[in-house]
């Protein structure tokens, strides 16, 4: 999309980790609607990433598929450097990909634990370095964005709700809130902005059996004070406004998107 289309994030360029399932489909294809061209990463299910290309491009939009695994500091460049070769530069950059590999604390092997770090905070270590060193190198273009370059961190809730059998994944999660506002603090000289969302639950494959069936989405609910369970377009939509300049003058943030998870709502009748 040229930069003089309506559209409010027209010229611009982004990459999407993960964006084969899930939230990372429904931003990738959200940034898309909006007017930006996508880079769709993966890992495995190429299948699935084709997918989320043909339905970007039969919309209009432009997108591409790249498959690169977020841990490996190899790949991410070498998906940074296909992505800025194919689009000139990136303006947009969401570090959604993650895994939950869950187990009680006693029995969590150090392979599980290492996997989640690796791919949930390593990715986004390697991802927002790639990001910042082609934002840095292009600067501002006023024409496209006021923001060098916008970052988006895919957190959680469980960034400040512990999570008991998950301790990886609620650690890989708090570490992605330090992660993000330090590199936010660093990089807003820059005119960069960093910032996370915090989804909670939503209906994607990572928590399939949290809502797939009626008694579950009824167990989840009693953590949820607004009563549904988010869908991964809630996500797309809130990183779309979150990546314009519309939301120019946020960074350093966390927006939950949660319906009210994190309200501690036991104590609604408790306490
Ligand atoms: C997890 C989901 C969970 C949600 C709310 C997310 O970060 O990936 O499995 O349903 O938090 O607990």
């Amino acid at each position: 999309m040229p930069a003089s289309s309506s559209l409010r994030l027209a010229g611009q360029h982004a990459l999407v980790t993960g964006a084969n399932s899930g939230i990372g489909a429904a931003v990738a294809k959200s940034l898309a609607a909006n007017g930006a061209s996508v880079v769709v990463n993966y890992v495995g299910h190429p299948e699935a990433a084709d997918a989320v290309v043909k339905e970007i491009t039969d919309a209009g939009g432009v997108a591409l598929a790249i498959q690169a695994d977020v841990s490996q500091e190899d790949q991410v460049q070498a998906m940074f450097r296909q992505a800025i070769a194919q689009f000139g530069t990136l303006h947009i950059v969401v570090a959604n990909a993650g895994i939950q590999v869950d187990a009680p604390f006693i029995d969590m092997t150090l392979a599980q634990w290492q996997k989640v770090l690796d791919v949930n905070l390593t990715g986004q270590f390697l991802c927002l370095r790639e990001a910042a060193r082609e934002f840095m190198r292009r600067g501002v273009q006023p024409d496209v964005s006021k923001a060098a370059g916008k970052i988006i961190c895919m957190s959680s809730v469980h960034e400040v709700i512990p999570w008991g059998g998950h301790v990886n994944y609620a650690t890989s999660k708090g570490g992605i809130m330090e992660l993000m506002k330090s590199v936010a603090q660093e990089l807003a000289p820059h005119k960069i902005r960093v910032n996370s969302i915090g989804p909670g639950a939503i209906k994607t494959p990572i928590n399939h059996d949290a809502w797939a069936t009626p008694e579950a989405e009824a167990k989840l609910l009693t953590l949820i004070p607004y009563n549904r369970v988010g869908e991964p377009e809630d996500i797309g939509q809130l990183a779309a406004w979150l990546v314009s300049d519309e939301a120019d003058y946020i960074t350093g943030q966390t927006i939950f998107m949660d319906g009210g998870m994190t309200l501690y709502p036991g104590f609604a009748t408790g306490g």
